[in-house]
């Protein structure tokens, strides 16, 4: 061609050349871009099915046919073959409106009704819309594996009375599953302050009267395999993500917002669960930021900002005579800011069982109440009986853990008939908040293990070595 031809008209007949040669004929004459678009689609290809024609979106004209030519082929080949693309099924396909007006749950059911048969499939909850959602169970025992529920949008729950019956103890449940993610950078908003006082009940007529059992916001029940990360879950009417009898559990980048005075609004609450990590998370709640409960083993947390709120527990343990076992935790490098408690173990009197080998480790504390304790003597209502058994506490090391404090530094109060052995404490270093006023010492009862550095403050009531009688209880778990 002349260089008289204007380079509309090239471009024009670039165009015209490339629709009229098929991809196949193309691609077997030009193998090395072949290679080249199948390595894009490798990288881009597997997410976002109906993000797929936006991603390979058609750059602006140049007189460069050949990089013009590449990205055509690349819409062609990804537009024909969507089966190595796991299914999308997103709600809004399903009849969700997503106006934070009506009621989503249906649309929801069968959103995952239609996904949970295959393996992989991705549930998505899209950004940009608020969905209504009344109680819910995502259901597992005939679903496929590896299931993605992707919350990119903003789910709430109902604040009528009438949605939760007689009172229901979750909102958004996911049951007995193998292999979930649950994954994005949505909210579930929990509507929790029509639950923490009755000022929105009108008291003379009854109306909206909030039930006395109160949700907890996510529970995820039965399941091994669970990953949850990215979400914020916020102002729970109670707890706010539980793991009930789950195995192998992950996750991170989870934010919790409620506020401190929310009352019981833990923020993530571990029971009967083995192999658990948490992780590079955000709490801040009412209640416990993470709460340990019976039947727990093998949990680590690490690089997790608390507060407000109660400090990272285990317990309380053994209430109402219970036997409760907690073995192998791990809670390190890690924040607390403004917390009732840092790092904490409680059990109630008339409990067995035992927490065996805890570890606290690399803990920044700031204005926090009470940073390090163990009670043996817990008791959240009014009275407790007083009786000799317990759960008995062992094998508890506390090293590096300093900030300040605005109530007592170090409280250990334990059992008289099972005193609490092997505590173990390293680089203790806590400074009163506002030192101009009164401060309460360490304290210990019944608390033996070794200081093995010198403390701020001094921690002299720790008794060394072992206690001379031996245990009044058997031990068992
Ligand atoms: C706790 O850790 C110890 C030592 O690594 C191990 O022998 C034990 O089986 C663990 N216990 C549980 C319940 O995971
Ligand atoms: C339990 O024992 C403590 C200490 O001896 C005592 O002050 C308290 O009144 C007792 N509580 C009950 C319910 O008997």
């Amino acid at each position: 061609m002349s260089r008289m031809v204007p380079r509309a008209v090239l471009v024009y007949l670039v165009i015209i050349s490339v629709l009229a040669v098929s991809p196949g004929t193309w691609c077997r004459e030009h193998g090395h871009m072949r290679r080249g678009w199948r390595n894009a689609a490798a990288v881009h290809g597997n997410h976002h099915q109906r993000h797929r024609h936006s991603e390979h979106r058609v750059p602006r004209w140049t007189a460069n046919s050949i990089e013009f030519q590449e990205t055509k082929i690349q819409v062609l080949a990804s537009s024909s073959s969507p089966s190595s693309v796991p299914a999308t099924f997103n709600v809004l396909d399903f009849g969700a409106k997503g106006d934070g007006k009506t009621d989503d749950t249906k649309a929801f059911d069968a959103a995952w009704y239609a996904a949970c048969k295959l393996t992989g499939p991705t549930v998505l909850v899209p950004s940009g819309y608020t969905f209504l959602v009344k109680p819910i169970s995502f259901s597992g025992p005939n679903c496929g594996p590896n299931i993605v529920f992707q919350l990119e949008g903003k789910i709430i729950a109902p604040t009528g009375s009438q949605a939760w019956g007689s009172g229901i103890l979750q909102w958004i449940e996911f049951t007995k599953l193998s292999k979930i993610t649950i994954k994005g950078n949505g909210v579930i908003e929990g509507q929790g302050s029509v639950w923490w006082s009755n000022s929105m009940a009108d008291t003379t007529t009854g109306l909206n009267k909030m039930p006395s059992t109160k949700p907890t916001a996510l529970r995820i029940y039965g399941s091994t395999d669970v990953t949850v990360t990215g979400i914020t879950i916020q102002n729970s009417p109670q707890t706010h993500l539980k793991f009930d009898a789950c195995t192998n559990v992950q996750v991170s980048g989870v934010t919790v917002s409620s506020p401190g005075d929310s009352p019981n609004t833990d923020g993530i609450h571990l029971q009967n669960s083995k192999t658990v990590l948490i992780h590079d998370s955000s709490l801040a709640c009412g209640d416990d930021c993470v709460s340990i409960q019976m039947g727990c083993s093998d949990v680590l947390i690490h690089n997790v900002n608390c507060g407000p709120g109660h400090g990272i527990s285990i317990g309380g343990l053994g209430r109402d005579y219970t036997k409760a076992c907690v073995s192998n935790i791990t809670v390190r490098d890690s924040t607390m800011a403004n917390t009732l408690t840092g790092v904490r173990i409680k059990t109630w009197q008339g409990g067995s069982g035992a927490v065996q080998n805890v570890m606290f480790s690399n803990i920044r504390v700031s204005e926090v109440a009470t940073p390090i304790m163990i009670d043996q003597f817990y008791c959240d209502k009014g009275r407790c009986e007083n009786d000799t058994a317990a759960v008995a506490v062992s094998g508890v090391t506390y090293e590096n853990i300093r900030g300040t404090y605005t109530y007592q530094p170090v409280h250990f109060a334990c059992s008289d008939s099972l005193p609490c052995v092997g505590v173990s404490l390293t680089t203790i270093q806590l400074q009163q908040a506002q030192p101009s006023s009164h401060s309460n010492d360490p304290f210990c009862w019944e608390t033996y293990g070794e200081l093995k550095t010198t403390t701020v403050p001094p921690i002299g009531c720790i008794q060394k070595g072992k206690p001379s009688e031996s245990p009044s209880q058997l031990i068992t778990c």
